[in-house]
């Protein structure tokens, strides 16, 4: 009976609590909202749509299947009122253009590979150079500026969107057909929560993330820098002048990059300190201090004025700490705002930038028969109230 049932639930437009209520009226997934809508076409006149996972609560996470992109993420303050914490654009077209990945899946390898080359099974692959000379997320057309073929769903976990997108043996330069799954799980306990899973037919190399730009204020609401945050990391990977990992591991003990107590992300953001000029404020692979593998808190971040908390867990060894530093304000989002420097942070979490050139740094390479397989959540809370 079931999945006759929730097929039937699919194929309406919007589908709501009463088709999950027949079915187990006790299960949380069952008391929230699917809505599917038009979002427009590629240039390629391809159409895209929006989906808009809503849960008992009212949180909202609208993801487009443009990128697998998170478009919109409505979350409440201490006092329950609602804002949309997520950068990005009202429309597709917004996303068509060249813009700094509000809100994609990055893929097939998120974030920098020295000089656009790497070497697997004693086999150069050559990548194209779209970030000076080195590769950055993925290419010219990386995962973020693909359709993916969407499905949502309700189920007893929570309103579910799965996204998939098969990326062929040397497209943007890497080896093996690429099976790609996304699954993002809106809870009932406010939990977005996001599932990687990729199999191969060649020995290639992945590194999934999502590249969503937060401000618990709410999007447009000016700068972060007064947001506290928490990493729970003891060591970082300095970078070089192209933001490529020297293949030190530093210890963040002593130095601007020590937030394993909470620190306003401003407090030492101007430091005189080299890293921090290379990156022009933080944009940096921070070690997650971890006992097993299993999903363990990387990061959470309090908006001291809303008592907005974003509370990061990932499976992921590191993750990279964004601080919107080449925001400069000509790109105008949400409602025409311009996006200023450091008007948003990105918790990127991820293997390793360049790990396929550091055989010390955990391996991404994926083999056939083996399941690439990560989980990240992001839990919206809050605390105290004003
Ligand atoms: C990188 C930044 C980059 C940003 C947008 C981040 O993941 O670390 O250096 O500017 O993405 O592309």
């Amino acid at each position: 009976m079931r999945p006759l049932t929730l097929t039937l639930c699919l194929a309406a437009a919007v589908f709501t609590a009463g088709c999950a209520k027949k079915e187990a009226a006790k299960e949380q997934g069952a008391t929230g909202t699917v809505t599917k809508q038009e979002f427009g076409k590629t240039a390629q006149g391809q159409p895209v749509d929006l989906y808009i996972l809503k849960n008992r609560n009212g949180v909202e996470a609208a993801i487009t299947n443009y990128g697998a992109t998170v478009v919109r993420l409505q979350t409440p303050d201490a006092k329950g009122t609602l804002a949309d914490i997520a950068l990005g654009f009202d429309n597709l077209q917004g996303y068509l253009g060249e813009e700094p990945y509000f809100g994609a899946i990055v893929g097939r390898y998120g974030n920098r590979i020295a000089k656009g080359k790497f070497t697997l099974n004693g086999k150069q692959y050559t990548l194209a150079k779209n970030n000076g000379e080195n590769a950055l997320h993925g290419g010219l057309q990386g995962f973020d500026k693909k359709v993916w073929a969407a499905q949502a769903e309700t189920k007893p976990e929570g309103q579910v969107l799965t996204l998939k997108y098969r990326s062929a043996d040397g497209e943007e330069g890497y080896p093996g057909n690429l099976d790609v799954t996304v699954t993002y799980t809106l809870t009932g306990d406010n939990d977005l929560r996001i599932d990687y899973r990729a199999t191969t037919d060649r020995d290639t190399v992945v590194n999934l993330t999502n590249h969503t730009y937060f401000n618990l204020a709410g999007q447009g609401k000016g700068d972060i820098l007064g947001q506290q945050i928490a990493i729970n990391a003891s060591r970082f990977t300095p970078v070089d002048a192209g933001l490529i990992p020297t293949g030190e591991l530093r210890e963040v003990a002593g130095t601007p990059f020590d937030f394993r107590n909470p620190k306003a992300i401003g407090k030492d953001i101007g430091a005189a300190d080299e890293q921090l000029k290379l990156g022009k404020g933080y944009d940096h692979n921070f070690v997650l201090d971890r006992r097993d593998e299993g999903l363990a808190p990387a990061a959470k971040v309090i908006e001291p004025a809303t008592g907005r908390v974003l509370e990061v867990w990932t499976t992921e060894p590191a993750v990279q700490f964004y601080t919107g530093n080449f925001l400069d304000g000509t790109i105008k989002g949400k409602g025409g705002v311009a996006y200023q420097q450091r008007y948003g942070f990105c918790l990127e979490t991820q293997h390793y930038p360049d790990s396929p050139n550091h055989p010390a740094f955990p391996s991404t390479v994926l083999r056939p028969g083996q399941e690439y397989q990560t989980t990240t959540v992001w839990k919206f809370r809050t605390e105290g109230a004003n």
